[in-house]
C-alpha cells in the first residue's frame, strides 16, 4: 500500500488512522519515497505550540526547483509543464516543457544574481498571470532569495505596505496587464508605491503591453535584454528545510496585513502531497486551477504542488467572462483539462448567465472539479455538478488557507462520498477538533464549535513575518496548545465537516479575505468621516458583500450624501484596491457600543442581513437608541 496515493475508502481510513497514531513515520516515508533530498533530515517533526515553534525535516538539504524541474528532466524533459493560455483567445496558447522551464528559470535566477539578489533577500512580484510570474517565482526559489507575490489588482498603497513591511530589494512588475477588454497601467501604480519605498534598489519590468512607460535612471531596467545577456546555468542553492521560501500576505481581523511565512521542504513535501490525492493526479492529466498566483491558491496548486509532481499545469491569464462567459469552458475543451479547480463565486457568476455557454463546449475531459474560497452553497454545487460535471465527476470542496499552506479538509475523489456543502473529511496527517468558546473541545458528532487543528503538519506557516507575538496570539492563543483557524465549522452524524464560516471579522467577499478593519481605517482617513464599522451581508454572486455604517462629522444632504459614498468607496480602491469596495453606504448617527466602547457588529450583521426580528438584548448597550434608527434607515437602501 503506498501512503502517497490513496485510491479508495478503506485505504483512505488505513491511512489516515496511521497518520494519526505515528505523525513522524507516516510524513517520514512520504518524504522518503518521493522527493530529492541533498541531505537527509535529523528530526522529522519538533514543535511547541506555546511558543510556536515549528519544524519539519529538520537538517534535510534541497532547493525546491530541483524538486519541482530538474528531476523531471531525465524521464520528462520534453512533457509540457505550464500550458499558458492568454487574455485574447485569438493568440496562440504556449506550451512550456520541464526543459524550456528549466531554461528559463536559470537564466532568470542569474539575472537575479547579476541585479544584485543574494540568498535571503527579499523579492517583491508584481505581475499579471503571464510566464514570467511563474519563472520568477522559480528563479527566486532556485537562489533562495524569499518571493513576496503581491496580487496585481491591490492598489499602491496597499503594494507599498507590503513591499515596507518585508524590506523587499527589488520589484519585479511588467509595462502593464490585459484583463478581458481593458489593459492595466501596472508601473505606474508601482512607481506611486515605490515614492514610499526607500529600500527598493531595483526593478524589473517585463513588456506584456508595450505601453509607454516611464523608466526611472539607475532603478528601473526592462528584463529581456538582460534575459538575452545572461548565462544559462544556475545551480541551484542547497537550502535548509527550514529556510523560508515564500511570504504571502492576508488579511487580519485587525491591522497590517500578515505576512504569512513558509518555509521550503515541509510545504513543499505538503502541496505535492496534497496534489497528487485531491486530484488524484495520473501521469498526462492536464490541470487547471483558475485561481490568480497573487493568492495561497495559486501558488500551492498552480505552481509547487503541480510541478513537483511533474505535472501540467494550465496558467490563465484571462477572466471568465471574456470575451464572453463561455471562455472557461472553451479553455477546457482546447486544452481537454481533466481536474477543474475554481472558487464558488466564478461558479455563481457563470451560472447566472445562460447555459448554452457551457452546453457549447465538449466538456468530456473533465474527471474531477474543485472547489476553494468559501462555502459553496447548495444551489452552486449542483449547478457546477450536472452541467460542467454532468453528474460524472467528483467535487472536492477543499477547506484550507494561507496560513496552512495546502488542502486540509476535503474529500478524496473515488474515495470519500461527496455531499453539497461539505468539505468531509480531514486529510491524512490532519487532525482537527471542534472547540467551544470556554475552549473545551467537543468530542463525537452532531457538534459544531471552532474549528482548530491540534497536531502540526509539514505545510504550516512558521510565523508572520517580522512578527511572531502576533502569530501566537492571532493562532495560538485562542485555545491552548491548538492552531485556531478563525473558522466555524460542524461535524455532522458521520463524523464528515460542514465549514460554516469565519468568526471573527475577516469577510470574505468574491473567495477574497478582507479584514473590516483596514477598510474602515481607510474609511476613516475621509475628512467628512467621524467613524465607520464594515459587516459583511449575503450576496448572490459574491457570496458575501460589504455593507458599511458610516457616521459623518455633519450630516450631508442628499446629493452630498451620494457623493461622499463615491468618494468613500475611492478611498478605498486608493488603499486597498477595488475588491473592497462597499456594496451599501448608510449614514447614521451613532453605532451600537457596548459599555465599554467596543461597536456592536452583531447588530449590525443582523441589520445588513436584513434580520432584525431577532436582535437579541440590546438593553445593556451604551446607546440602545441608535439601533431603531439605524434599522429605518437600512430598510430605505435596502
Ligand atoms: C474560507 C484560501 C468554506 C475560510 C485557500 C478560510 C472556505 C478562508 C473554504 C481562507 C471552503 C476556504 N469552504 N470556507 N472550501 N476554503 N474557505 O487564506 O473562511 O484566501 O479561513 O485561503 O477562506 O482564505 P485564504
Amino acid at each position: 500500500m503506498s501512503n502517497y496515493h490513496i485510491k479508495n475508502l478503506e485505504e483512505y481510513f488505513q491511512v489516515y488512522r496511521k497518520s494519526v497514531r505515528d505523525p513522524e513515520n507516516f510524513w517520514e516515508e512520504i518524504a522518503e519515497e518521493n522527493f530529492l533530498w541533498r541531505k537527509r533530515w535529523d528530526k522529522v517533526v519538533e514543535y511547541d505550540f506555546s511558543k510556536p515553534e515549528i519544524s519539519w525535516f529538520k537538517g534535510a538539504k534541497l532547493n525546491i526547483t530541483e524538486n519541482c524541474i530538474d528531476r523531471h528532466l531525465y524521464t520528462h524533459g520534453n512533457k509540457t509543464a505550464i500550458i499558458f493560455e492568454p487574455n485574447e483567445p485569438s493568440q496562440p496558447a504556449e506550451n512550456i516543457t520541464y526543459q524550456q522551464l528549466h531554461e528559463r528559470v536559470c537564466i532568470f535566477a542569474n539575472v537575479l544574481k547579476q541585479q544584485g539578489i543574494r540568498t535571503g533577500d527579499r523579492v517583491c512580484i508584481y505581475l499579471p498571470m503571464i510566464p514570467e510570474l511563474a519563472i520568477s517565482i522559480l528563479a527566486c526559489a532556485r537562489i533562495g532569495a524569499i518571493h513576496s507575490v503581491v496580487f496585481a489588482g491591490f492598489s499602491s498603497t496597499a503594494l507599498h505596505t507590503r513591499i515596507n513591511d518585508s524590506d523587499c530589494k527589488m520589484v519585479i512588475t511588467s509595462d502593464g496587464s490585459y484583463r478581458g477588454g481593458k489593459t492595466i497601467d501596472l508601473k505606474s501604480i508601482v512607481d506611486e508605491a515605490l515614492e514610499s519605498c526607500p529600500n527598493v534598489e531595483k526593478v524589473l519590468v517585463v513588456k506584456r503591453i508595450n505601453s509607454e512607460v516611464k523608466m526611472k535612471p539607475n532603478r528601473d531596467v526592462w528584463l529581456q535584454p538582460l534575459l538575452d545577456s545572461a548565462p544559462i546555468d544556475c545551480p541551484p542553492v542547497l537550502m535548509d528545510a527550514e529556510d523560508p521560501l515564500f511570504i504571502l500576505y492576508t488579511s487580519g481581523s485587525t491591522g497590517k496585513p500578515k505576512g504569512m511565512v513558509h518555509t521550503t521542504a515541509g510545504y513543499m513535501v505538503y502541496t505535492a502531497y496534497t496534489f497528487k490525492n485531491v486530484f488524484q493526479y495520473r501521469e498526462n492529466d492536464v490541470f487547471w486551477c483558475t485561481a490568480d498566483i497573487g493568492w495561497i491558491t495559486g501558488h500551492s496548486y498552480i505552481l509547487y504542488g503541480p510541478l513537483a509532481n511533474g505535472a501540467t499545469t494550465v496558467m490563465f491569464e484571462g477572466i471568465p467572462s471574456y470575451p464572453d462567459f463561455g471562455r472557461f469552458w472553451e479553455v477546457i475543451q482546447k486544452h481537454k483539462v481533466n481536474q477543474f479547480y475554481t472558487a464558488p463565486t466564478a461558479i455563481r457568476a457563470l451560472a447566472k448567465e445562460r447555459l448554452d455557454f457551457s452546453a457549447e463546449y465538449d466538456l468530456s475531459s473533465l474527471k474531477i472539479l474543485g472547489s476553494v474560497g468559501e462555502p459553496i452553497n447548495e444551489e452552486a454545487w449542483h449547478w457546477y455538478n450536472d452541467n460542467i460535471g454532468k453528474k460524472n465527476c467528483p467535487i472536492v470542496d477543499t477547506w484550507w488557507q494561507t496560513e496552512t499552506g495546502g488542502i486540509m479538509i476535503s474529500p478524496i475523489p473515488y474515495s470519500t462520498p461527496t455531499i453539497p456543502t461539505y468539505a468531509t473529511l480531514p486529510l491524512p496527517g490532519i487532525q482537527p477538533a471542534l472547540m467551544d468558546e470556554n475552549g473545551n473541545e467537543l468530542k463525537g458528532n452532531l457538534v459544531s464549535g471552532r474549528l482548530c487543528i491540534k497536531y502540526p503538519w509539514p505545510g504550516m506557516a512558521r510565523t508572520i513575518w517580522g512578527n511572531h507575538d502576533r502569530f501566537r496570539e492571532t493562532y495560538f492563543s485562542t485555545f491552548k496548545n491548538t492552531y485556531f483557524s478563525g473558522d466555524g465549522a460542524l461535524r455532522d452524524s458521520t463524523g464528515y465537516y460542514r465549514i460554516t464560516g469565519r468568526v471573527d471579522d475577516v469577510v470574505i467577499v468574491s473567495g477574497h479575505n478582507l479584514g473590516t478593519a483596514p477598510i474602515e481605517d481607510a474609511i476613516n482617513e475621509h475628512p467628512a468621516v467621524a467613524e465607520s464599522a464594515i459587516v459583511g451581508f449575503p450576496h448572490d454572486v459574491k457570496g458575501k458583500a460589504l455593507y458599511g455604517f458610516v457616521i459623518l462629522k455633519e450630516t450631508g444632504e442628499g446629493r452630498l450624501q451620494e457623493n461622499l459614498r463615491k468618494e468613500i468607496n475611492q478611498i478605498i480602491t486608493e488603499h486597498i484596491g477595488p475588491i473592497a469596495k462597499l456594496d451599501k453606504i448608510q449614514f447614521v448617527t451613532g453605532l451600537p457600543k457596548t459599555r465599554s466602547g467596543k461597536i456592536m457588529r452583531r447588530i449590525l450583521r443582523k441589520i445588513a442581513e436584513n434580520d432584525t426580528s431577532n436582535l437579541g438584548d440590546i438593553s445593556t448597550l451604551l446607546n440602545p437608541e441608535c439601533v431603531e434608527e439605524i434599522i429605518e434607515g437600512s430598510i430605505q437602501i435596502q
